[in-house]
């Protein structure tokens, strides 16, 4: 049995993509231990609760500094002693003794097709409102492994998504969600939980 960990920032509909798929079978032998936001009025904590699944809030706000909440974060993790963090819309950055701890068992959706529009101050909309400045056809999102730099781990999986004439950023994110997140994180984590998939050389390969 795979045991996860989500942490979330917002409305957790990728979060919610998981549960879909834990509750239609296409994810197997995974159970979810908890899910973490470090914002205490996220909906994805709501989603999480109306599952019975712990909801815990965890913020740097909460503490004198950023090396105080990355410790207090890191042992967390730690005692909840998960085997894979899946990061869904997460907007904290992972602190380097987790990436550490966690090597290879930390996994994030972000919403493009690294290495396109990706690293710092690439989250959310900003990166859909930067693939339509850019005037990009093709667009899509990427599953990988988090490493100790941002958006730059082992690519896992990516799906492209058309970008189409007349798009907003608010339009073109919901499509990129609706055809492309919400298919490749569940799709992630039930090839992990399958062991489907391992690491070589910083690279990702399938093992069946
Ligand atoms: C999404 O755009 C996702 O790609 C990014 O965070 C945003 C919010 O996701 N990682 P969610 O609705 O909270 O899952």
């Amino acid at each position: 049995m795979l045991k996860i960990v989500v942490c979330v920032s917002g409305g957790g509909t990728n979060l919610q993509a998981i549960l879909d798929a834990l509750e239609s079978g296409r994810i197997t032998d995974t159970e979810i231990l908890a899910v973490i936001s470090n914002n205490p009025g996220a909906k994805a904590l709501d989603r999480a609760r109306d599952h019975g699944i712990p909801a815990i809030c965890l913020s740097p706000k909460q503490y004198p500094d950023r090396e105080a909440f990355n410790e207090a974060f890191t042992e967390n993790l730690t005692e909840l002693g998960p085997d894979l963090v899946v990061l869904a819309g997460f907007l904290v950055r992972i602190p380097p003794q987790m990436v550490a701890r966690f090597s290879n068992r930390i996994i994030n959706i972000h919403p493009s097709l690294i290495p396109s529009f990706c690293g710092v101050g690439y989250y959310g909309l900003k990166v859909h409102e930067k693939v339509l400045e850019r005037g990009v056809k093709v667009t899509g999102a990427t599953v990988h492994f988090v490493n100790e730099g941002m958006d730059e781990g082992p690519i896992i999986a990516q799906k492209a998504v058309e970008v189409e004439e007349g798009d907003t950023p608010e339009i073109l994110q919901r499509r990129v969600m609706e055809q492309a997140e919400w298919i490749l994180l569940p799709r992630a984590i039930d090839d992990i939980a399958n062991k489907r998939i391992r690491v070589v050389d910083n690279v990702v390969r399938s093992c069946s």
